[in-house]
Order: structure tokens, then C-alpha cells, then sequence
């Protein structure tokens, strides 16, 4: 992987093929690698641009204070300065897509083409974004092990799947889960932001997520009449590892 300093810290992504840049923004928690099974399928079509969020994979953790989803979308925004690159493809998995949708909020003007995968527009209920709370403290207090425990099973609707999420959420460092945690919860709804994108916007999901149930992913189509929709029967929170090539197919309608 290769770094650069954004934002005061080192944030590490991966590139990959050649074409019209696009982002691919990683979910909770877990880091670049859950894109991995899709690159191939993408390279020879987009520069393809996989960051690790800060506190997650290879990227620091700042030292001052909490982050919001904001935050990470402006070291987005910096690591594409970095770059030499004004305008992208965004596509964000499950958190990577609330960071997506920070990132549309803040650059519209830097967005040309927008992709959620398994994520959703709405806000945490007040329920959910106490429990965010909850587990940031029981992880800085204990590791990661109940957290893989619990969410490596609904991270895929295939059990083969468990290895590859459970390896990838224990090697990551509690303050960044706990920091994306905390980020998550002070989300701002987004659903009203959906009617000004101005840029074509591709939904994918899975019939079987149980992290974000197919409803959600509804509720936001429903407010982006020109979207296109991928539904994929028995696929549940990884699209991009459980159907690659059905994934890159959706998100190329985005040049
Ligand atoms: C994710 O997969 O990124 C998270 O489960 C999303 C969330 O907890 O809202």
C-alpha cells in the first residue's frame, strides 16, 4: 500500500487499473481488503482508489478528539488533492457509504458518479445510536473478540465467509473501531440530500442483509427516482465479495 499525510495524519490506500478514478470506501469494521474480490472485475475500467479510513488498516488514528463522518470524507478529499484528481466515481460499502455521502454533501462539484453498497440514507434510531455507544466502550475495555464474535456471521449470507471477516476485524486497532463507532452515531440523516445529486447513482444490496435490511436500501431508492437498482437475491451484507461481477457491473453504469 502506499501513504500520504492528509488531514495531520498518514492515511495508506491501494490503486489499482486505469480509467475514470473511483473510490471505493470500506465498511465497519473492516478496511480496504474487503474490496479486494471485486478489483479484479474493476481495474480495466476505473483507476481504482482503496483507502483505509483513519484508525482502521494501515491508516492512523488522530490523536485529538472524536471524528465524524465528515472528517473522513474531507481526508478523502485530500488524499484525491494528493492525487491530482478533481472529479470521481465514489462508491461506499455499508459506513463507506455514509462517508460517500459526506463526501457528496461537502463536493458535490468533485462527485461524478455515486454507488451504496449495502448502506442507507437514514439516521441511527436513538436506540442504535446509543448501542454505538455502548460497544465503543465494551471494545476499548475488552478488544475485539465479541465484536467478530457477533458480526462476522452478518457480514455475508454464506458461513465460508466467517474466516475472512473475522481475521480482518480482529487485526484492527479498538480506537479506530471505537472512533468509527462514534462517527457513525452522530451521522446526520441524508435522506433529503439524495434529491440534489445531479450525477448518475447506482444502488446495490442483497436480498439477505441483515446488517441493513433490504427495506433501507428501499427507503433511499425511493427518494433518488433516477437511481439504478441491483437487487441481489441471497446475497447479504458483502455484495462485493458474495456477487463480484454483478456488483462491478452496477457500479460501471456510473461512467
Ligand atoms: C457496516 O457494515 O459498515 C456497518 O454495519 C454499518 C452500520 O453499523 O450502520
Amino acid at each position: 500500500m502506499q501513504t500520504v499525510k492528509v488531514n495531520g495524519i498518514s492515511l495508506a490506500y491501494e490503486r489499482q487499473g486505469q480509467g475514470i478514478p473511483l473510490l471505493l470506501v470500506h465498511g465497519f469494521p473492516l478496511d480496504h481488503v474487503a474490496w479486494q474480490p471485486l478489483l479484479p472485475f474493476l481495474a480495466q475500467h476505473f483507476d481504482v482508489i482503496v483507502p483505509d479510513l483513519r484508525g482502521l488498516g494501515a491508516s492512523e488514528m488522530p490523536s485529538s478528539g472524536p471524528y465524524t463522518m465528515a472528517d473522513l470524507a474531507a481526508d478523502l478529499a485530500e488524499l484525491l488533492d494528493h492525487l491530482g484528481i478533481r472529479k470521481t466515481c465514489i462508491a461506499g460499502h455499508s459506513m463507506g457509504g455514509y462517508v460517500t455521502l459526506a463526501f457528496a454533501r461537502a463536493y458535490p462539484e468533485r462527485v461524478q458518479g455515486l454507488g451504496l453498497v449495502a448502506s442507507q440514507a437514514a439516521p441511527d434510531t436513538p436506540e442504535r445510536k446509543s448501542g454505538r455507544y455502548t460497544q465503543a466502550e465494551r471494545v476499548l475495555a475488552e478488544g475485539l473478540e465479541f465484536l467478530a464474535d457477533a458480526m462476522a456471521p452478518k457480514l455475508s449470507a454464506n458461513p465460508d465467509n466467517i474466516p475472512f471477516f473475522r481475521e480482518m476485524i480482529l487485526r484492527q486497532p479498538p480506537k479506530g473501531i471505537a472512533g468509527a463507532l462514534q462517527a457513525m452515531a452522530e451521522r446526520p440523516d441524508s435522506l433529503d440530500l439524495l434529491a440534489s445529486f445531479a450525477f448518475p447513482v447506482t444502488l446495490v444490496y442483497g436480498l439477505a442483509d441483515e446488517l441493513i435490511p433490504p427495506e433501507r436500501s428501499r427507503e433511499t431508492a425511493a427518494h433518488l427516482p433516477n437511481a439504478s437498482l441491483l437487487e441481489l437475491p441471497g446475497v447479504g451484507h458483502s455484495p462485493a465479495l458474495e456477487s463480484p461481477a454483478e456488483t462491478a457491473e452496477a457500479l460501471k453504469k456510473l461512467i
